[in-house]
């Protein structure tokens, strides 16, 4: 299995222009949007629309309608008027139970969006590594390239993001520097967290709570998938094995 890894935004932004009719696209934001949406479906929200910009989210709460919960970041602190930040653990609760979220993020879910147009779409973090590995798998399986996005942060690299698509090239049994990357890495995976520029900027801001839930391995076993929902838009849906 061939498996290429983009390593940062800058290389994810660049998906607009490609052909992805053959690639499943794996889209890791460790800290925090995949991690958060992951919760949120576990949880049992009917969808998580990932959307690029504020504005965007706005309206299309008003095409929604009042139900839709907003939620998201702007430098890892919550948008003014939205129902949420970005904390996984908030979308874990049961008001998400049924809800669609509009969920706009600076790095996550601007990556989810440049490759919207890919033969499939997967958000991936460590609380969904092996529901999301096996489908990975059988993507690969069914002819499928696989592309595993690092989302990174603001426009730079990101190593929790890498050490999650290490992990995910281990479960492939792929040989990849990430994996390298991965397999050298500090254990627990909650202090490899930690370490990282991104661990240590959200501990910093009082959210140790949320490195903690994200170095969680398979605690939300459920696949979150790309699919065109009402209205056109592209929405994060379960997929349970
Ligand atoms: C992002 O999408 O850039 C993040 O998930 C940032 C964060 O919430 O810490």
């Amino acid at each position: 299995m061939t498996v290429e890894i983009l390593w940062t935004p800058a290389e994810s932004d660049a998906l607009v222009h490609r052909d992805l009719s053959s690639t499943c696209c794996a889209v890791i934001d460790v800290l925090r949007a995949t991690s958060a949406a992951t919760a949120a479906l576990h949880a049992g929200a009917a969808a998580v629309i990932p959307v690029k910009e504020v504005e965007e989210a706005l309206s299309l709460k008003n095409v929604l309608g009042p139900d839709t919960l907003l939620c998201g970041e702007r430098n890892r602190v919550l948008i003014p008027g939205f129902d949420f930040g970005n904390s996984p653990p908030d979308f874990a609760l049961p008001r998400v139970v049924g809800k669609t979220l509009v969920h706009t993020t600076t790095n996550g879910t601007r990556a989810l969006q440049a490759c919207r147009h890919a033969a499939s779409v997967l958000a991936v973090s460590f609380a969904n590594l092996t529901v999301s590995s096996r489908r990975l798998a059988a993507a690969a399986a069914n002819g499928q390239k696989i592309a595993l996005i690092c989302a990174g942060t603001f426009e730079n690299f990101s190593l929790e993001d890498a050490l999650c698509a290490g992990a995910l090239c281990q479960m492939l049994g792929v040989s990849h520097a990430a994996r390298h990357i991965w397999e050298s890495a500090d254990r627990p995976l909650l202090k490899a967290l930690e370490r990282t520029a991104n661990g240590s900027a959200l501990l910093a801001m009082g959210h140790s709570a949320d490195v903690a839930w994200c170095s969680g391995v398979d605690t939300c076993p459920t696949a979150c998938c790309l699919s065109v929902g009402s209205h056109n838009t592209h929405a994060l849906v379960a997929a349970r094995d």
